[in-house]
Parts: C-alpha cells; structure tokens; sequence
C-alpha cells in the first residue's frame, strides 16, 4: 500500500480536505462527531482506488475528488450503521460511535452522511456519478438485510455467501473504481472495466475480512464477533458442509445455542482450521485477487496501474 499511497500523495491530501469540508456541520454534536470520525480515520483504501482508477486513464480533477469523498462518505455511513445492526464497540482502533453516543445518535449520524454524500453530487449536477454510487447504495442495504435473514436461517449455501458480499462490499469497490474512471474519461466501455475489476478486488477484500474474525491479531476491531451474530462466513460454511453429521450437529449446536459463549465460539474456530476451513477460503480470496489483476493488465503499466496492481496485493495479505 505504500507505493500506491506515495503515487498519489499529493491527491490525498485534497481528498482529505474536501472530506472534512464536506462533512461539516453548524449542530455542536454532529460536529463533534464528524470530528471523531475524522481523526480516528481509517485505511482510505477506497479513495484510493477512485483516485488511482481516475489516473490510471486520465488527469485527476475536482469530479475525481468529489467521488472520492463522497465515496468515503458513503463506506463511513455504512460502517456507523453497521455496528449498530452487528452490536459492535469498537472500530479503527477505538470506541464505535454506537458504544459511545449510543444507537439512537448512531442511525441519525450514519444518516447525515449519506445525505451529505449525495447532496455534494447534487450541488455539482453529478448525475453520472450518483447514478453509479446509488446502485452501490441500494445494494449494500439489500446485502446487509440478506445477511440478517439468512443468518437467522443459519444458511450453509456458498453461493448465497458470494451474493451477501457481492452486494454489502464488493458494490462499494466496485463503483468506486468505476466512478474514478468515469471521473476523467466519460468513457462506458472503460467505466464497466473498471466496475468489474473493482468487484473482483471487493469480493477477495471481504473474504480476507471475514478470515481476520477467525484469527486473534488486533485489528482495531473485534474478532469472534461473525459467530456471535450467527453470520456464516466462507470457512465456516466449508467446514459444516465437510464434517462428519455429528461434528456438523455440535456446530450448529454451539451457533444456535452458545454464539455468545467465547470459550465455545473457540472450539468453533478450531474446528473450522482443523477441517481446512481457513485454507479453502485462502484459495477462493486468491482466485478473485487474480482475476482482479488480470483485468489490471490490459490497462497500460503505468505507475498508476502498478499502483493499483499494490492496493489490490495489499487487500490480501493486510494485517487489518
Ligand atoms: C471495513 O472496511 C468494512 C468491510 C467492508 C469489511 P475497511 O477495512 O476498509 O474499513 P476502514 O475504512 O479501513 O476502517
Ligand atoms: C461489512 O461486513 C459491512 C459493510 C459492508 C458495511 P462486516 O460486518 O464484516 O464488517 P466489519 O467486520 O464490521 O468491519
Ligand atoms: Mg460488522
Ligand atoms: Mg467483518
């Protein structure tokens, strides 16, 4: 990631102003919450892929910026509500907006952004841009609210996974590289390109998430947490589907009945690595990682391109 960040320093940097511009507000608590928020920054990575999508076929200008922030915006708003609906304390190394304002202030806080978010593509007649943000939008809902009602049906189906990821991630990644490259090229062909490549990177970007809530290492957010909330991830899903009936009845077993019982969640994990739970999704992230840069490469080999060919490796082998 730091060739990628060092590639388009400079332009972060604007990012980062048009951002905290953006998000502003006259009411005291909303303001010490965009505050909050901006301090307690997280990786940016999809800027970062707006901004190097916008370079990698043209000249960063303020349209590239304005989809910059407005998809940080929209992935910030998503975060804000999605620890209230995952009852989840702590985000970017440090309390939640929920676990400190409460869940009320949360939904109205995630709410806020959203609607600042649109009204900066509004103001700047970005009808292009809202267009491809809001399909992103619709589906990151759709995801969340599939993954609400398929966990409570403890769903074990793989391909209902891909389309749960496909919707509440891969959507954002996606739009946010199309976006970019709308940004300087008005060009449909390339723009779909660039959705597609970006989808890809999503897919394996949230594979990769769902892999660190079976691990213990500290990244900023809590592990162990997908169990508790009965979501059934990629390694879990293997594993139930690979087991012996008895092992496969005790797992359910433990899902239905003890998900918030820390000491039984971690026989679940070793289960799910003793069966090569953690392996098979390994590979799977792998596959749409490659097939990512392989659409990469029929782009020119610029340093943007490379740059981007570094935020998609990083995806995978980050530690947070
Ligand atoms: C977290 O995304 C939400 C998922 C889609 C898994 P990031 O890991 O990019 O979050 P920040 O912005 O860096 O905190
Ligand atoms: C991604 O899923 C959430 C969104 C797309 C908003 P998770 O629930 O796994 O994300 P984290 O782990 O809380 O960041
Ligand atoms: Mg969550
Ligand atoms: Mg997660």
């Amino acid at each position: 990631m730091k060739f990628a960040a060092k590639i388009i320093e400079a332009e972060l940097k604007t990012f980062e102003s048009r951002f905290s511009g953006a998000v502003k507000s006259d009411v005291p608590l909303l303001d010490t919450i965009m505050k909050y928020i901006i301090r307690r920054k997280g990786k940016q990575l999809r800027p970062m892929f707006v901004l190097l999508s916008a370079k990698l076929h043209g000249e960063v200008n303020e349209r590239s910026y304005r989809a910059a922030a407005l998809v940080e915006m929209l992935h910030t708003a998503t975060l804000v509500h999605d620890d209230v609906v995952d009852e989840s304390m702590e985000r970017r190394g440090f309390f939640s907006i929920n676990a400190i304002w409460k869940n009320k202030i949360a939904v109205l806080v995630g709410d806020y952004l959203l609607s600042k978010g649109l009204l900066m593509a509004t103001t700047h007649e970005d009808i292009a841009l809202l267009h491809i943000l809001s399909e992103a939008v619709k589906q990151m809902s759709e995801g969340e609210l599939l993954q609400i009602e398929k966990s409570r049906k403890l769903n074990l189906d793989e391909s209902v996974y891909f389309e749960i990821i496909k919707n509440k991630t891969a959507s954002l990644l996606s739009s946010a590289c199309g976006a970019g490259a709308w940004s300087t090229t008005q060009d449909k062909e390339i723009t779909e390109k660039m959705k597609r490549f970006g989808e890809k990177t999503g897919i394996a970007f949230q594979i990769k998430d769902d892999l660190f809530d079976y691990g213990n290492q500290d990244i900023g957010k809590p592990t162990g947490n997908d169990i508790k909330e009965k979501k059934l991830s990629l390694p879990l899903i293997y594993t139930l589907n690979k087991v012996d009936k008895a092992t496969k009845r005790q797992l359910l077993y433990i899902i239905k009945n003890h998900n918030k019982d820390a000491e039984k969640v971690k026989e679940v994990v070793s289960i799910v690595q003793q069966s090569g739970g953690i392996h098979y999704a390994e590979q799977l992230m792998n596959r749409y990682k490659n097939e990512a840069l392989d659409i990469l490469q029929q782009f020119p080999q610029t340093d943007a391109g490379k740059a981007l060919e570094d935020l998609v490796k990083f995806t995978t082998e980050r530690k947070y």
